[in-house]
């Protein structure tokens, strides 16, 4: 028998929910603790060393070591915390978007043990959860924001804590994939994005890869393209490139490409708060950019630390209590996992 009905009702409104939060939806398995919008515990395995050698996740070996890793990383949140199980009084999981066998680990572990302690089970969207670590830094809503990871680009408006609405995202690729890709023929170990970053700091973005762009929405294949061919264009000629004015001059035009979207979204909607989430919110120019465009606009921009930017398990343990405090969200033990965002 499984009834939590009554126990998930009992939080509303409460701030000091104990929640365990679990991650899973790419290479990351991830878990932690917090009390409201304090944070009790953060453990993070990465996989990141055994996806190297592939030069990208594999989907297959990532729900493999998810399995190995999934038990283990929520007992030490829960010990690291210096609580007990029984002291949790929900349990939050990122259910989608990513990929479908490593989200399938977390929810089944998380079904498992809300169904074992008779706790609530509360689902939670990859991107909302992102969003929430900028809780951490005293942001309120209405905010808008940027997720910019290797699965995302998106900018959302936030009218409320539980209140998200899509402004525009990406129509192809990720700003974080073309990164990694563009490391990737540049001969850069994976994830390429640190690497990237750090040799455009010494470069000149002397270089346009895409003469005109549209400015009416965020696509990067097109930029990712015209990079790889100016790279193969040169090989071909048997010419050096500069390595780091091709890293510098990408960065500049990837970054002014989400930093537009994030300005107009702003302005259309009249937000004078700006947050970013997601890997790619690591990026030293992205940061700079935005904090000069908000500035000029007298808008106030928050920026996680980058442990909170890329995957974690706090974000994903506040968006569960973000959810209980309203009473929303509440997930069958039938739950499961989907590869894209429902309803998107
Ligand atoms: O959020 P995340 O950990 O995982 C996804 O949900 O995708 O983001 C990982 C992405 C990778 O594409 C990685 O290359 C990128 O974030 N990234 C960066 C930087 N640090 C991480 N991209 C550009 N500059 C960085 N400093
Ligand atoms: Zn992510």
């Amino acid at each position: 028998m499984y009834d939590v009905t009554e126990k998930f009702a009992k939080l509303k409104g409460k701030d000091d929910i104990i929640v365990l939060g679990l991650e899973s939806s790419c290479d990351e398995t991830a878990a932690a603790v917090v009390r409201g919008k304090t944070v009790l515990s953060d453990v993070i395995s990465s996989q990141a060393d055994i996806h190297k050698r592939f030069g990208g996740v594999v989907p297959e070996v990532a729900s493999r070591n998810h399995t190995l890793a999934a038990v283990g990383v929520v007992d030490e949140a829960i010990r690291s915390a210096g609580i007990g199980i029984e002291d949790v009084d929900a349990i939050a999981v990122t259910c989608e978007p990513g990929l479908i066998g490593a989200l399938l680990v977390g929810v089944s572990t998380a079904k498992s043990l809300a169904y074992a302690r008779k706790l609530p089970l509360i689902k939670v969207n990859h991107i909302e959860a992102h969003i929430c670590v900028n809780y951490l830094y005293g942001i309120e809503p209405p905010f808008i924001a940027l997720v910019a990871s290797g699965g995302h680009t998106s900018v959302i408006d936030v009218v409320g804590e539980n209140d998200f609405r899509l402004i525009d995202a990406t129509k192809d690729d990720a700003i974080g994939e073309a990164f990694d890709k563009v490391a990737r023929v540049l001969g850069l170990p994976y994830p390429g994005g640190p690497a990237v970053d750090e040799l455009a700091r010494r470069g000149a973005p002397d270089i346009t890869f895409v003469k005109k762009r549209h400015k009416d929405f965020i696509s990067y294949s097109g930029l990712k393209t015209a990079v790889i061919n100016y790279i193969h264009n040169a090989e071909q000629r048997g010419e050096k490139i500069n390595i780091e004015n091709v890293c510098a001059s990408f960065s500049r035009e990837a970054v002014d490409i989400a930093a537009d979207a994030v300005m107009k979204a702003a302005e259309i909607t009249g937000r004078n708060a700006v947050a970013i989430a997601g890997g790619v919110a690591a990026n030293s120019l992205l940061r700079k950019t935005l904090a000069e465009r908000a500035a000029a606009r007298g808008i106030k921009l928050y920026i996680p630390s980058p442990r909170y930017c890329t995957d974690n398990g706090v974000m994903v343990a506040l968006r569960g209590y973000l959810s209980a405090k309203e009473g929303k969200n509440l997930a069958p033990l039938n739950l499961n996992a989907s590869s894209v965002s429902e309803g998107k």
